[in-house]
């Protein structure tokens, strides 16, 4: 698919550049410096990004000098355009007065760039150098009030240059400039999910072939999504396999089964396992423990289906925030996510993953135009080890019983009060402390049920939900109520950070 390419030098806004190109109906892609592929011909445009280092350091990030030869337009953002000024020839300094946040700037020569923009606009900068002298060849476009240079263009090729960032809400015609920029590009608009499904769809008949591709599937947007990919794409080659853990909310196996049901020609594949993970958790109490457990006991459960079947391919839904996390982060493990698609590598199966390039709320989209029910691409995250490392400490199977009775109760209450949308993710967790109560007359001696509830927009922060008390009301009496076991309710108030989202 032809595309824009973003070289990434750093900038935390980088993955907004490419989430704009792509509002635009273009396909673009985050690289960094050293994945770009010169020969590629589907790129039509390059983004050179903003960073927070000097291109004056001893180790600053470079670009391979190639680029400006390949007649292909280029968009160079503050340090991108720090950057190619100084490979071609001009001055970048630090500046004593730096400009940071809104600055005015003057178009004072037109352009493409600056097609429909007006005469004067509010930019967001952030910046400590400055180009002091352009680059031979080049024109100044445009200057902030306080006389620096805003945005340079190469005198006969499309090379452009801004010091401010277009990507951001707080540049008025941000927007305009990156859709100039795209034609400038002249690359066609036609990144939206219908044309995404068909490209993926001949994609995965191309590699596959006449071989047979497994995926294991949870429920969840993602593995259903690409479930039904793979359906359309290559309908009597695919095993989708269905792993019951039995840590999912109440009676959601059998949803689970029936959604595959109604939404692919495939039957799937159903592992009912439930006793072999409770074995395998029997006096387990540490939490990442549990964790890694789960994720062995899932794979060996995989990998027994998976010897049935003559398979060479294994689907996943792998999304490009894992890949971007994974390739630029080194951020230390708080928690050793298990996620139902992700399974190890050395499987000895090649990978599919046609959700590699998409951000969640892609993938939602992806699952509506492909007629994934709104419960399923709407619906909250939920941890591919489940209820598991929501019940404090040891499993057994009655508190696993009365937490999905629980759970259920929340559930309810919220809806009830036409909340859930308003709230990010909720669920109970239940502790093995005990307290007294008193119920009737009688002292009772039961287990602390805790209600969490959070708002949040991608659970990397989150803050806690302020219910109206009468719903916490609610909810408390029907938990103590109704939930055999539980005793006492309270209600998690503490944000991440400093805590996280889930207990364990
Ligand atoms: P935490 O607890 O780390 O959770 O603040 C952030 C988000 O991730 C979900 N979560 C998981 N998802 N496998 C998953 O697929 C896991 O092991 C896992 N642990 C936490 C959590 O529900 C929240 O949405």
């Amino acid at each position: 698919m032809d595309k824009i390419v973003v070289i990434n030098f750093g900038s935390q806004y980088n993955e907004l550049i490419v989430r704009r190109i792509r509002s635009l109906k273009v396909f673009a892609l985050l690289l960094n410096p050293s994945q770009l592929d010169l020969k590629d011909k589907e790129i039509k445009g390059i983004i050179l990004s903003g960073g927070p280092f000097s291109v004056n350091e001893k180790n600053a990030l470079m670009i391979n000098e190639e680029i400006f030869n390949l007649n292909v337009p280029i968009l160079s953002i503050c340090y991108g355009m720090q950057l190619i000024n100084k490979m071609l020839g001009g001055q970048v300094e630090t500046s004593l007065n730096k400009e940071f946040g809104k600055t005015e700037i003057k178009i004072i020569e037109d352009s493409p760039l600056s097609k429909d923009l007006p005469f004067t606009f509010n930019v967001w900068m952030s910046h400590n150098d400055v180009v002091t002298r352009i680059a031979d060849n080049f024109n100044i476009l445009a200057i902030s009030n306080t006389n620096k240079i805003a945005m340079i263009k190469h005198l006969e090729k499309d090379i452009y240059g801004v010091q401010f960032h277009p990507e951001v809400d707080n540049t008025e015609y941000g927007l305009q400039i990156l859709d100039n920029f795209i034609e400038i590009c002249q690359i066609k608009r036609e990144y939206d999910m219908p044309n995404f499904i068909k490209t993926k769809i001949k994609e995965i008949k191309d590699i596959v072939q006449d071989k047979k591709v497994i995926c294991a599937l949870s429920g969840g947007v993602d593995s259903s999504v690409v479930a039904l990919l793979l359906d359309r794409a290559i309908p009597n080659q695919f095993i989708g396999v269905f792993i019951n853990h039995g840590f999912l909310r109440k009676d959601e196996e059998i949803e689970v089964s029936n959604l595959y049901k109604n939404i692919l020609k495939t039957p799937i594949t159903i592992i009912n396992a439930e006793d072999e993970f409770l074995n395998a958790l029997k006096g387990v109490i540490d939490p990442e423990e549990k964790r890694k457990i789960i994720g062995k006991t899932f794979i060996s459960e995989f990998q027994k289906v998976s010897e049935k079947y003559l398979v060479d391919f294994l689907a996943q839904g792998t999304l490009y925030t894992d890949i971007i996390e994974s390739g630029y982060n080194s951020a230390k493990t708080i928690k050793s996510h298990h996620n139902v698609g992700g399974l190890p590598k050395d499987l000895n199966f090649t990978l599919i993953e046609p959700l590699k390039t998409l951000f969640k709320d892609e993938v939602r989209l992806l699952g509506k135009e492909l007629g994934l029910p709104e419960t399923i691409y709407n619906r909250q995250p939920f941890p591919g080890p489940g209820l598991a490392i929501r019940i404090i400490g040891e499993i057994n199977k009655n508190d696993l019983l009365a937490l999905k009775e629980a759970h259920q109760i929340l559930d309810e209450e919220i809806k009830k009060d036409n909340l859930q949308f308003s709230i990010w993710q909720y669920f109970i967790v239940l502790t093995p402390i005990r307290t007294v109560g008193v119920m009737g007359d009688s002292r009772t001696y039961g287990k602390v049920a805790i209600i969490r509830a959070v708002t949040s927009k991608d659970g990397m922060t989150a803050d806690y939900f302020k219910f109206p008390y009468a719903t916490l009301e609610r909810i408390s009496l029907r938990l103590v109520n109704e939930v055999k076991g539980i005793t006492r309710v309270v209600y998690d108030i503490t944000s991440k950070p400093p805590s996280t989202i889930e207990w364990e």
